[in-house]
């Protein structure tokens, strides 16, 4: 099944680290940032495993919890953490889940047969606290994803939740934002009495809080 942007994040019941844990119950009024890999006791995902923990107050300030899957079972998982932990110099808190049997793996379209049969690719979703995917990223096996750009698009979808802008081409917290078209330049003014400067009449830019 292939999910998209503002579908509901099919919920699911399933064994974890941290005991059975359900997805929409265990996500209560967080962002979820739900991400796949391919396998315990493999040295990218070790990385990206310690990269997660290593930004759990980044993840945290953001109201987001993570929540790591893999076609393995918890109790692999479990002794993996300790490599993790002991390589990373971090002590990981978040949840994985055991998906042996590629249940939520399938469900979510984790499994790319090109890449493997068996084992998920690098597979995204930020999960607003609505349960609606907001975001979605796949990487394949061989590349370890970057932190700094998952935190990035955390912060432009929750600024544009909280202000209505959108963010340009390698926005960074801080920088100038867009008013979206669909704004018309009166109500701009109102919403945006710090003002606003028009580039093109459908490019505005502007800066918020
Ligand atoms: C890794 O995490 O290192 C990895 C896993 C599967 C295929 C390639 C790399």
């Amino acid at each position: 099944m292939s999910l998209h942007i503002g579908d509901t994040a099919p919920d699911f019941t399933t064994d974890s680290t941290i005991g059975e844990l359900s997805l929409h119950d265990w996500a209560g009024d967080s962002w979820v940032f739900f991400f796949s890999h391919p396998a315990d006791f493999t040295p990218v995902c070790t990385t990206e495993m310690g990269a997660t923990a290593r930004n759990a107050d980044e993840f945290a300030k953001r109201n987001v919890k993570p929540l790591g899957l893999s076609t393995d079972t918890a109790e692999e998982h479990r002794a993996w953490i300790a490599d993790v932990n002991s390589t990373q110099g971090v002590d990981l808190q978040f949840p994985i889940v055991d998906d042996a049997d590629m249940t939520i793996a399938r469900h979510y379209d984790m499994i790319h047969p090109d890449e493997s049969e068996t084992a998920a690719v690098r597979s995204v979703f930020i999960i607003d606290p609505d349960k609606k995917i907001r975001l979605t990223m796949t990487y394949p096996m061989s590349v370890g994803r970057n932190f700094a750009e998952i935190l990035r698009v955390i912060d432009s979808l929750q600024l544009a939740d909280r202000a209505g802008v959108v963010t340009p081409a390698d926005w960074t917290p801080g920088g100038d934002v867009i008013i979206p078209p669909s704004v018309s330049d009166e109500d701009a003014k109102a919403r945006f009495p710090q003002g606003f400067k028009t580039v093109l009449p459908y490019l505005r830019t502007t800066r918020v809080d």
